[in-house]
């Protein structure tokens, strides 16, 4: 349904924008001292300051700030989008008060609306990519080098942050997000907005809330009971604005127990602006909003990307009495409160030079720390340059490039797409996208006494060829994935799964390097000697790959994501898919259509809390890799488990072990810590509560210290809406995935 007004907007909007700089310049240089215009004062707290901008804004300036100006092929147009910097929204600056306009971009995995400015970003490995690091850290360094990248380029607010749960893996936005675990990707989303916000950006999470499948996300009713909802979905929200402390959510596009999310009180006002005491500004999904006195009065403080019910319509509901103007002000404060917190008014962004060599650092180091080594059978990686004579690289445009996700979180490759004949620019809506790093290259300079060749892997009877003529045969293989789509199926497509088993029938030594969005099917997972997950890899994905398959770097990730045996393991045997539409999209206005609200078709999540692995190990089902597993070319153990509850009520409880390396390499251990709660809690068997990421060299132990947060803990109570921790026996579990957790001590909580 998306696809032609994307196209739409990339088209239009790059002929008519003019980049003004004026937009950006600093505020005080328009506005005088602090003394005439006392919110410069640095000094006062973001409230204060909002609230001495309000109270001088005419009716007129508040509205301007609540809606965008429009985006080309989606809503129209005023003459002030002229100002914009091409990105995907554009809200009016009031150099009157000496505030500037905000200037937002999507940014995903990097910045997105480069391709219109003639700028660069760097791609980084996908955002599930990031997840299977565990490394808050490295989650934190995500999030700067994009905020960095952003102000490079002139914008002051990123619309990045996705967190939706990978409820239902054919998603099609699966790679967007931080997997399956509410405390994973809460934690991590958290981490990247830190980094993000840390830059003078304002940062957002999305999309709030449950917007687990694209198929009909502009109608879909999302059907779930409460506590269900907090303690997965909602949960990753929750962590994610506690500790990412962003200034802004967006709402989705979907519908969650009859409202839309963006016109949803029990989001928006209940949960997000109460109980989670949120204090930053709620815009739509692009199109998302569908009323001005509903939506208004649920908590939506900002329609994107047009006006078309809180610009004019938003004005005469004021004067007519329906919107109360403590209502609109309240809105109009919470953005302004957010730039102010973010310093893009005392610290505007500078078009400048983006750090390519520093971005390609970055984005190596992360892709290195994410790929997932599935299977070594008999220690077949990493491969010693100087011992292999010859080696087969198959597949996947492995010759020239890596694949990469798409639709609104694409970031256009430097040069173009390296597939396609030499096109430089942007990039189109769902088209795949191959980043130009070349793992040919890559293993080409790693063994250059090997002779390493090529094969398309397009006709199976060649590629098995040149396999048997190979010491080793490294298989690509890909999935692509996008917004506006969800997968059909977990299969790979184009008959990957045929060509991988007959060069491994070939060749007794094939390794398969999967470049996928999220989970995928093996039927062949047992015929082939080594699997690596690389995802999507970003922009340094071949040379990162070379090291992990040469050894120069140890894997150490793990699965964010389950990847089941098979589909029919699924809690749902397809997406759900709409009715036909009212639209399809592609006619004139269609988008009038959209936010006048199409007919709703519903998806019922019962299996509620069960969400990835809770799900399998509830239904005792077996998978083909767990939540957490990711092999390493050392070996640990696990020993010394101590359980020290909680000391105060509500204080964290603590576990210590001990973690020993017990091969002759160095390397990184995630090592995970699981909780069973008492049967009167009827829970899954086990969620996660804590990890710790522990460096050791050869032979090395170390003593593990994970504090647990009460609420991890805890169930919610959706009668007296709230967390409760219930008495009884707890099992703490520690190991190496959610499958491999040899140390157990239980406790009683009272
Ligand atoms: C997507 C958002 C994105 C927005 C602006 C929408 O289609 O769902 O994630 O930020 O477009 O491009």
């Amino acid at each position: 349904m998306d696809s032609p007004r994307h196209s739409h907007r990339m088209g239009l909007l790059a002929v008519s924008i003019v980049v003004l700089t004026l937009a950006l310049a600093p505020a005080s240089a328009q506005s005088g001292s602090p003394d005439k215009a006392p919110w410069m004062n640095a000094g006062l707290s973001p409230d204060e300051r909002a609230a001495l901008v309000v109270k001088e804004m005419t009716i007129d300036e508040k509205i301007s700030l609540l809606h965008g100006t429009g985006m080309a092929g989606l809503s129209p147009i005023s003459p002030l989008a002229a100002q914009s910097n091409g990105g995907a929204g554009y809200v009016v600056g009031i150099p009157r008060l000496g505030i500037p306009a905000i200037q937002m971009s999507d940014a995903a995995y990097g910045v997105r609306n480069s391709g219109e400015n003639g700028r660069y970003s760097t791609a980084l490995p996908s955002d599930l990519a990031a997840a299977a690091s565990w490394d808050l850290d490295a989650g934190y360094e995500y999030g700067a080098l994009i905020g960095r990248e952003l102000r490079a380029q002139g914008y002051n607010m990123s619309l990045g942050g996705g967190v939706n749960l990978a409820r239902e893996p054919r998603n099609g936005r699966t790679f967007e997000y931080l997997g399956e675990d509410p405390i994973l990707a809460g934690r991590m989303v958290g981490s990247v907005i830190r980094g993000l916000q840390a830059q003078h950006v304002i940062g957002d999470i999305k999309h709030y809330a449950l917007n687990d499948q694209e198929s009909g996300r502009n109608a879909v009713n999302v059907h779930i009971e409460k506590r269900s909802m907090r303690e997965s979905d909602l949960l990753a929200f929750e962590i994610g604005v506690r500790e990412g402390n962003p200034a802004a959510v967006m709402c989705s596009y979907n519908r969650v127990n009859g409202d839309y999310a963006c016109e949803n009180r029990y989001l928006l006002t209940d949960i997000l602006k109460k109980d989670w005491n949120f204090k930053g500004f709620v815009l739509s999904d692009w199109q998302g909003a569908h009323s001005t006195v509903k939506a208004s009065a649920a908590g939506l403080d900002h329609e994107e990307p047009g006006e078309l019910f809180f610009g004019d319509a938003m004005k005469e509901a004021v004067q007519s009495g329906r919107v109360p103007m403590a209502e609109v002000d309240d809105h109009v404060r919470r953005i302004l409160r957010s730039m102010f917190a973010c310093g893009v008014i005392d610290d505007p962004p500078q078009k400048s030079v983006v750090d390519v060599v520093g971005g390609f650092e970055v984005a190596r180091n992360i892709a290195e720390h994410s790929t997932v080594l599935l299977r070594n059978d008999q220690a077949q990686l990493p491969l010693d340059a100087s011992r292999v004579h010859s080696i087969a690289v198959i597949g996947a445009h492995s010759d020239v490039g890596m694949i990469s996700g798409g639709g609104s979180a694409q970031v256009d490759p430097p040069g173009g797409n390296a597939i396609m004949p030499a096109g430089k620019g942007q990039t189109r809506w769902q088209e795949p996208v191959w980043f130009p790093t070349s793992p040919l290259q890559a293993i080409r300079a790693k063994a250059p006494g090997a002779k390493v060749q090529f094969d398309p892997g397009t006709d199976s009877s060649s590629a098995v060829a040149l396999a048997k003529t190979a010491d080793v045969a490294i298989v690509f293989a890909y999935q692509w994935e996008s917004e506006g789509m969800d997968l059909d199926s977990l299969s790979l497509p184009e008959h990957q799964d045929e060509l991988i088993a007959v060069v491994a029938a070939a060749n007794p030594h094939t390794i398969v390097v999967l470049e996928t969005g999220g989970p995928v099917t093996m039927p062949w997972a047992g015929q082939v000697s080594g699997i690596l997950e690389a995802w999507y890899a970003g922009t340094q994905g071949a040379e990162a790959l070379a090291n992990l398959i040469f050894g120069d770097v140890n894997p150490s990730a793990k699965l964010p994501i389950t990847f089941p045996r098979s589909e029919a393991d699924l809690p749902h045997r397809s997406v759900v898919q709409p009715p036909r539409e009212s639209t399809t999209g592609d006619e004139p206005d269609a988008w009038k259509k959209i936010a006048a609200g199409l007919p709703a078709f519903q998806t019922t999540y019962d299996e509620g809390l069960k969400v990835g692995y809770k799900w399998y190990d509830a239904e005792k089902k077996q998978v083909l890799f767990p939540f957490g597993y990711g092999l390493s070319y050392s070996t640990y153990s696990y020993s010394n488990l101590r359980v020290t509850p909680g000391g105060t009520p509500g204080g964290n409880g603590r576990l210590n072990f001990t973690v020993t390396n017990t091969s002759n390499r160095a390397g990184v251990e995630i090592a995970e810590v699981y909780a069973a709660l008492p049967a009167a809690a009827a829970e899954p068997p086990k969620r996660l509560v804590g990890w710790s990421k522990v460096k050791l060299n050869p032979a090395e132990s170390k003593e593990v210290v994970v504090e647990i947060d009460p609420q991890y803990l805890s169930i919610f109570n959706a009668d007296q809406n709230t967390w409760q921790l219930v008495p009884g026996d707890y099992t703490f579990l520690v190991g190496g995935s959610s499958q491999s957790l040899p140390l157990k001590q239980s406790v009683s909580l009272k």
